[in-house]
């Protein structure tokens, strides 16, 4: 017991202590600490109990020799639903040294099977006096006599809800239940109310917005995709302090009221709250004669609830407007100094019937006016009407705002600055990445980059969150997966919604451009032109079946997203097998190739690379990973047989695009960038191509040109062979086009279009023109991947082996990542101090790393005075070009390097 390594954390399905969750076979995973460096795992136990003294345990895997200690399946017994199991996990070292047991942590179960859903979806009868697009309330009382031992409660609806119980709100989630393929899968949401509940007499009751479900959704404006009717299904189960229970279940019983404070939530539009109106439904004891029945509605199915995926959206930061002032228009504008996703929440004091009126937008006009053009029709306003009494304080409840500046129409008095804040909403995920370096305009990217990721992981990855879209745009995700698995613990966010992916795949195996997908015929159209296709698919897009879950399995060593998806991914992959005469390529339907790429031809979004290349170089990758997935998960046959695809459709490419000198016969920046990332070129040919787009891009200035395709590969293929200097020249370069352009624009975020903001001041059409869109982000991932070099070795899914190379260049003096790991803390820095450059590595407990320094001699190198040698840590050291590797096991390593080139 004389071992210092100890167990840290623990998670079951990447979350401490879960509560209402129907995984069958949850997974454990661990963190490691140990002061003494090369410390790995030999061996663990876990156990699990129905108590947290261990006096009943349920499953106990004994010691077993395993160094695994991330995504261990749970091996008991079927678990029951609503009941909570204790675990603990003790692990032995290398050395058969034996740690402590973790500290008691627990997960509790939902509904295991949805057969035990006893409740009914309820409906409100309809009030035909009521406020024709007001928000329902039902609610129910209810005599509690004994003593409370604990309380949950289950509950979703078809709409958002806001749950309430005895004058509280119910958790600290918003815009619940987030938004799914309703049709095929609504998830609900478990709550603890223990503390909640009172002897004597109860009020519970949800209101419910229109939300996702019957809001308006699309650029036409269409409603009541999913239904028409606001629905609730609750079930609050209560334990005794005797051991008895009781269940309270929404059901005919219940009541129903339109005549509510919310006149009408939308999320695109806002919402219009009259406080006037406000009555105390969730409290008992109210007067029941203005209240109507519900209907129960026996034929919603029940077999579409799933208990909640990944973290719900929460209100995750506030922030200070920075600035009140009057635009030349004479407009009153409140700047909360970033654009954001979420809430003004607002005090105010005035006469009964006096209103606040808020409209939100993200810029202002060239000439300092509010401008709302680009929000393409999504109004975006608050209008509150006080009912006068004291100090009130509002923040809305069924829509979102995604905005910087928020014009003040109406407010009663003079508004004061103090009187507002920011609610920043998106799904509670866990911050895990850092990046820093001594240039201030990339580090301001980089906080852009994370902006637009909060702004745009509100429960769905969306491509904006402002106008009337906010949709999950397939290729928008694919593109920016890794950057966000790196700055936050993605897993849950995207699994759930990989399941929607699978859930709207259509029979053909073809994925929607959009999931959850609301387009039919007629938005095929607004985008396409008429094609006569109905189901619309395209490469980049679809794509996302593949690569999502293949980002999953890299970032977190997720293999059980492999199984999961593996259906859908191969649907995906035979779908494209199955279009136009020829099986290798892809060349139909319509495509929406290198998306907003400035080689457009003038006119159009689709960049100058042929569509047909972009999707047959997809496709191919597409294949790739299917392969290398079925090889992970055991599926022996398939991969053998989508490698020989892959390999024909490569060959294919090479015949169609190679020519015989190397070149390609597509000519862009673009076309170079996927032929070498996805390594679809000759071998002898990928050095030439590596170096005639490094020529190219010198000869136009470091003109960044490349579209949603190219350009979040653009960096690493450039580093790949040889010219790091020219990503740093593309990186760095401040005026338009490029990344930082809009840095000095002043963004806060980051924009569609490289020149959302023209150089002369004037803006982009309106027509598409967000200034919140995450794809050219992506670029996110060369800072930690380039700058500060931590990248994912061969075969080191989950960080389990890992390299730190990084470039030194671009006049940066120093850089440094902070990354959070299914293993534990990644910390890489260095620093350029006048002769020499310190490097810095800390390398988690289990895992290995390649340290590659830039330097040709071992005698350049010093490890606390010394040459660096074998033992201690360190594994194994060669010297290859003009880099020394150096393969190490966990600890902190400070190496410095006396060549400073
Ligand atoms: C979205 C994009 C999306 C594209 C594809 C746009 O309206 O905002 O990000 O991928 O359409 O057509």
């Amino acid at each position: 017991m004389n071992s210092t390594m100890r167990i840290v954390n623990t998670y079951v399905e990447y979350r401490e202590n879960p509560l209402g969750i129907d995984v069958e076979k949850p997974r454990f995973s661990w963190i490691l600490e140990d002061e003494r460096r090369d410390s790995f795992q030999e061996a663990y136990q876990i156990q699990t109990a129905a108590d947290d003294e261990y006096g009943h345990i349920l499953w106990d895997t004994g010691r077993i020799h395993s160094s695994d200690s991330i995504q261990i399946p749970y091996g008991g017994e079927p678990m029951k639903s609503r009941k909570r199991y204790y675990y603990r996990i003790k692990v032995w070292n290398h050395k058969w040294e034996e740690s402590e047991w973790s500290k008691t942590a627990w997960w509790e179960t939902a509904f295991m099977d949805y057969r035990e859903w006893n409740a009914d979806w309820i409906t409100p009868e309809y009030d035909f006096q009521a406020p024709k697009s007001a928000c329902p309330v039902m609610r129910t009382e209810f005599q509690l006599t004994k003593k409370v031992k604990k309380a949950r409660v289950y509950v979703t609806a078809k709409g958002v809800y806001e749950l309430r119980l005895n004058g509280n709100k119910v958790g600290e989630d918003f815009l619940t239940p987030g938004w799914t393929s309703y049709n095929k899968r609504i998830l609900y949401q478990t709550y603890d109310v223990t503390k909640m509940l009172q002897t004597g007499n109860n009020a519970i009751g949800a209101v419910i917005g229109s939300g996702w479900y019957k809001g308006e959704l699309g650029w036409r404006s269409r409603r009541n995709l999913y239904g028409g009717r606001e629905a609730l299904i609750l079930e609050l189960h209560i334990i005794y302090e005797d051991g008895t229970s009781q269940e309270i279940l929404s059901g005919p019983d219940w009541t129903s009221s339109y005549r509510g404070p919310i006149l009408y939530a939308e999320n695109y539009h806002g919402e219009t709250y009259d406080a006037r109106l406000e009555m105390p439904w969730d409290i008992s004891g109210i007067e029941r004669e203005a209240w109507f029945g519900v209907r129960p509605m026996g034929r919603m199915p029940k077999d579409i609830l799933r208990a909640q995926e990944c973290e719900c959206v929460k209100i995750r930061e506030i922030l200070r407007p920075k600035a009140l002032f009057r635009t030349p228009n004479g407009e009153t504008i409140l700047d909360m100094g970033q654009n954001m996703t979420g809430w003004i929440r607002f005090r105010v004091s005035g006469k009964p019937g006096s209103r606040v009126v808020l409209t939100h937008a993200e810029i202002l006009d060239t000439d300092g006016n509010f401008y709302v053009d680009n929000l393409k029709g999504a109004k975006q306003r608050i209008e509150y009407v006080l009912k006068g009494k004291g100090t009130e304080v509002f923040q809305p409840h069924f829509t979102f705002q995604g905005f910087r500046y928020v014009m003040i129409e109406e407010f009663p008095g003079e508004p004061q600055i103090e009187q507002f804040e920011g609610l920043v909403l998106y799904s509670d995920m866990e911050r895990t990445g850092f990046f820093s370096c001594s240039d201030t305009l990339l580090n301001k990217l980089y906080e852009n980059v994370l902006w637009s990721q909060k702004g745009n992981f509100l429960d769905i990855p969306t491509d904006c969150p402002q106008r009337c879209e906010r949709l999950g745009w397939t290729a928008d995700i694919q593109i920016f997966a890794a950057t966000a698995a790196m700055n936050m613990k993605i897993p849950l966010f995207l699994t759930k919604w990989l399941r929607d992916l699978a859930a709207e795949q259509f029979e053909s195996g073809g994925v929607p451009w959009v999931v959850p997908d609301i387009y039919d015929d007629t938005y095929a159209y607004d985008l396409a032109g008429y094609t006569g296709q109905s189901e619309q698919v395209a490469a980049a897009w679809g794509d996302a079946a593949t690569i999502c879950p293949w980002t999953l399995y890299q970032h977190y060593g997720d293999i059980r997203i492999l199984q999961e998806q593996y259906d859908s991914m191969k649907k995906y992959v035979d779908y494209i097998y199955h279009q136009g005469d020829n099986p290798f390529c892809w060349d139909t339907g319509h495509q929406l190739g290198d998306w907003v790429a400035l080689d457009a031809p003038y006119g159009s979004f689709v960049g100058a690379t042929d569509t047909a290349f972009v999707a047959t170089a997809y496709y191919a990758y597409s294949t790739r990973i299917l392969y290398q997935a079925a090889e992970i998960i055991g599926n022996l046959k398939d991969a053998r047989d989508y490698r020989q695809l892959y390999e024909k459709i490569r060959s294919e490419f090479q015949n169609k695009y190679v020519r015989k000198d190397g070149s390609l016969s597509v000519k862009t920046q673009t076309a170079i960038v996927l032929a070498l990332h996805f390594q679809l070129v000759q071998n002898e040919f990928r050095q030439g191509l590596a170096d005639e787009l490094a020529a190219w891009l010198e000869r136009t200035n470091y003109d960044l040109i490349t579209g949603f395709v190219g350009t979040p590969y653009i960096c690493h293929v450039l580093t790949a062979y040889g010219h790091a200097a020219t990503a740093y020249r593309l990186l760095l370069k401040q005026d338009y086009p490029s990344w930082l352009y809009q840095v000095t624009k002043g963004a806060t975020t980051v924009w569609e279009h490289l020149d959302g903001l023209k150089p002369d001041g004037t803006l982009w059409n309106p027509r598409m023109n967000s200034f919140n869109h995450y794809a050219y982000g992506s670029v996110a991932e060369w800072l930690y991947k380039g700058v500060t070099g931590i990248s994912i070795g061969e075969h080191g899914a989950g960080y389990r082996h890992f390299q730190f190379a990084p470039e030194i260049g671009g006049g940066i003096n120093w850089a440094e990542t902070v990354l959070t790991t299914m293993y534990g803390e990644i910390r890489a820095f260095w620093r350029r101090c006048e002769d020499k450059i310190d490097f810095h590595l800390k390398v988690p407990v289990n895992t290995t790393a390649e340290i590659i320094l830039p330097v040709s001699q071992l005698e350049s190198i010093r490890e606390s005075g010394k040459r660096p040698e074998l033992g201690n840590g360190i594994h194994h050291i060669k010297t290859e070009g003009a880099q020394i590797y150096i393969h190490v096991g966990s600890g902190n390593y400070n190496f410095e390097c006396m060549e400073t080139k």
